[in-house]
């Protein structure tokens, strides 16, 4: 779903295409974009998604485009052809030369015209695109190997490029976060027993679509927050189950928000669940309190484990010291991923490109369980985005992995910790902007203290009320008897 609430000016578009061809040395550069991805017939598709590097240097959202880009930054668009038939079906598109006027491109073509040539290139996630443009360089790009069979030149500046945010991504960042917080409001004030996961993701993301916006990735609507990309199955709400929802919108131009709040289907947290709950808050909030330019993202990821740490001691669920547990990895039992990833056009922006993109230079990802799951170990920059997502969660399945009994033996203990399983997951994570001397919290405006969620859970009309018949149960009609 396209939501331009906010135009990028076309000069904005051909400064960065400029700055990559200065990178380039004038060696021409092929952007291939996506192209509708089928679901059962061709022409049945997936919600279409561009390629978010063709994404940054046009904004051209349409499916099957690419452009190339030469010498000075001179641009050439390729677009399907308009036909008559297309206009029937689909509605009618601007102009090849109206769609490169958007851009700032120099011209504009069918894509018919593309011919094979001697360009730089990049694999894409799109495997029918990917193909075409392998055909085009006459090697074979594979997007699980983007440093191996792309052109290292063109990953490093396009990476240089990507990593920070300018003003306009920041607007458009800004708008998904809006869109993000208007949904969870609108979910927290549905939440009560009875309803089910399905019905509030429902009316989260008819929140977004309210405002033109889609999801930038599948929804986490559960009460099983345990499982950490679990996703709403039509489980009805009980009183006592913790809430995990993990989702956010994608604003103009692809730009992801990536929101998560976790809150009591009661209203109100037991005195366990908000013991746990205030821990992962102090966690995001010591967490965030480091961000600056300069500082490591490993040591943001550390800080976190840190303060969960020491409440899992106080709670008697890890023995010895801080750093040494934080050292041997024994919090990530209960804190198991990463504290986060940088965010942009890709919601993990850039996990296409590898660690080349997001593990600094001399900087190797850890062996160890939990750390190994950190997405991002650069030092970060004014104009990064970057997630901080601490939480605590109570999996049997890791709870009685033999491999992590042994080696972690007896700094966790086991069995007490075994009898907290079923509280789920508290998972706080909000989309922070690193500024010149800090941070500015993106997603600031959904709340996040837990008074303020206990006010509003409950406080609005149920979801069948508000958007029916979405959460009405599905009624057979009358049938009759088999004769
Ligand atoms: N929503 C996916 C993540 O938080 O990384
Ligand atoms: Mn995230
Ligand atoms: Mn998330």
């Amino acid at each position: 779903m396209s939501a331009n609430q906010h135009q990028i000016e076309p000069t904005v578009f051909a400064a960065r295409r400029r700055t990559l061809a200065e990178a380039m040395g004038g060696r021409p550069v092929l952007l291939m974009g996506h192209r509708p991805v089928p679901r059962n017939y061709l022409a049945n598709p997936f919600p279409f998604r561009q390629d978010s590097t063709l994404l940054y240097y046009t904004g051209v959202e349409e499916a099957g485009a690419a452009c190339v880009i030469e010498a000075g930054g001179h641009t050439t668009l390729y677009l399907h052809e308009r036909t008559a038939a297309d206009a029937l079906w689909h509605g009618e598109l601007p102009s090849l030369a109206e769609v490169a006027a958007t851009c700032g491109a120099e011209e504009a073509r069918p894509v018919t015209e593309l011919a094979p040539g001697d360009y730089a290139t990049l694999p894409i996630a799109e495997a029918a695109a990917n193909a075409h443009a392998s055909s085009l360089v006459g090697r074979t790009l594979d997007p699980a190997d983007v440093l191996g069979t792309g052109d290292r030149t063109l990953l490093d500046a396009v990476i240089a490029q990507r990593s920070t945010r300018d003003w306009d991504e920041v607007l458009a960042m800004r708008w998904a976060c809006f869109a993000s917080k208007e949904g969870h409001v609108a979910a927290m004030e549905a939440t009560r027993p009875g309803t089910t996961d399905s019905a509030i993701q429902a009316l989260i993301e008819g929140v977004f679509a309210l405002h033109g916006m889609g999801t930038a990735y599948p929804s986490i609507v559960t009460a099983r927050g345990d499982v950490l990309h679990g996703h709403a199955t039509g489980a009805t709400l009980k009183r006592g189950d913790l809430l995990l929802v993990d989702a956010g919108a994608e604003g103009p131009y692809g730009y992801a928000s990536d929101i998560t709040r976790t809150w009591p289907v009661s209203g109100t947290f037991t005195p366990r669940q908000a013991d746990v709950y205030d821990a992962v808050l102090a966690a995001n909030e010591a967490s965030i309190a480091l961000v600056k330019p300069g500082v490591n993202y490993q040591d943001v990821h550390l800080e976190s484990a840190r303060v969960l740490t020491a409440a899992l001691r106080d709670w008697g669920l890890l023995r010895g010291d801080i750093d040494g547990l934080v050292e041997q990895g024994a919090h990530a039992v209960f804190f198991p991923h990463g504290v986060g990833h940088l965010l942009g056009l890709d919601v993990h922006d850039m996990e296409l490109f590898g660690d080349h993109a997001l593990y600094a230079p001399g900087r190797d990802r850890s062996d160890q369980f939990g750390l190994g799951y950190l997405r991002l170990n650069r030092d970060l920059e004014e104009g990064m985005v970057v997630t901080v997502e601490p939480g605590l969660y109570w999996s049997s399945a890791i709870l009685r992995d033999p491999a992590l009994r042994e080696r972690l033996g007896d700094s966790v203990e086991w069995v007490v910790a075994e009898q907290w399983v079923g509280l789920g997951g508290i998972r706080i994570e909000d989309d922070v902007l690193v500024t010149a001397d800090g941070s500015d919290i993106l997603s600031e405006a959904t709340p996040k203290k837990r008074d303020e969620i206990e006010e509003l859970v409950g406080s609005g009309l149920p979801p069948k009320d508000r958007m029916s018949p979405a959460d009405a149960k599905c009624q057979l009609p009358e049938v009759g008897v088999r004769g």
